[in-house]
C-alpha cells in the first residue's frame, strides 16, 4: 500500500521534531546545518500543506475555521522562522527565540494532526488520500525552501511559489559554497 497524505504529513511532523532537538543539542557548524535543515524542511511542508491540505479541508463541512486557525499559525511561524533566517544561529537571543519556535510549530502541528488530518480521512477513501501524498511530493519540490511570510494562499503560492523556490535555492547555493 501506497502512504497516504497524512502518513506523508506525520512523519514530517516527526522529522520537524527530532530536527528541533538536533538545532538545541547540537554547536558549531553542526547546530548550523541541522538549522538550515529545519529552515528548509518548514519552508516546504508548510508550502505543500497550504496548496494541498488546507484548501481540500476547506472544502469539508465546517472545516474553514479550523483551516483559517492554522493559516493564523502558519504565519506567525514563517515570521518568526523568517527573522531567525535573518540573523542565524549564531546570534545573541537566537535560543530565546528557538524556544518559541519550536513550542509554535509543535503546537500547530498537533493541531493538524487532532483537528485537520481526521477531517481529511472522514471524507476522502484511500486512494484520494494517496494521491494527496503524491502531490504534497511534487509541491515539495517547486515549493521555496525558505520562509516567505504572507504567502499562505494556494493560488499566491502557486504564483509566486516557483519563483521564490529559484531564488531559495540560488541562496542555498551561495550559502553552501561560502560555508
Ligand atoms: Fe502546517
Ligand atoms: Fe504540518
Amino acid at each position: 500500500m501506497a502512504d497516504d497524505v497524512i502518513t506523508v504529513l506525520h512523519r514530517q511532523h516527526e522529522e520537524i521534531r527530532t530536527l528541533f532537538a538536533e538545532v538545541e543539542s547540537a554547536a558549531g557548524d553542526e547546530r548550523k546545518d541541522a538549522w538550515y535543515r529545519l529552515v528548509r524542511l518548514l519552508s516546504i511542508h508548510e508550502t505543500a500543506e497550504e496548496e494541498i491540505v488546507h484548501p481540500a479541508v476547506k472544502r469539508v463541512n465546517g472545516g474553514t475555521p479550523i483551516v483559517d486557525a492554522r493559516l493564523a499559525e502558519e504565519r506567525r511561524a514563517k515570521e518568526l522562522l523568517s527573522t531567525m533566517d535573518g540573523i542565524g544561529p549564531q546570534a545573541e537571543g537566537f535560543d530565546t527565540l528557538l524556544v518559541q519556535l519550536r513550542d509554535d510549530v509543535l503546537a500547530h502541528a498537533d493541531h493538524e494532526e487532532q483537528a485537520e488530518f481526521p477531517l481529511l480521512r472522514k471524507v476522502h477513501g484511500q486512494e484520494r488520500l494517496e494521491a494527496m501524498a503524491s502531490a504534497v511530493r511534487t509541491a515539495e519540490t517547486i515549493a521555496p525552501t525558505r520562509p516567505h511570510p504572507g504567502v499562505e494562499g494556494p493560488i499566491a503560492n502557486l504564483l509566486t511559489g516557483p519563483m521564490l523556490a529559484v531564488v531559495d535555492r540560488a541562496r542555498d547555493m551561495i550559502r553552501k559554497v561560502s560555508g
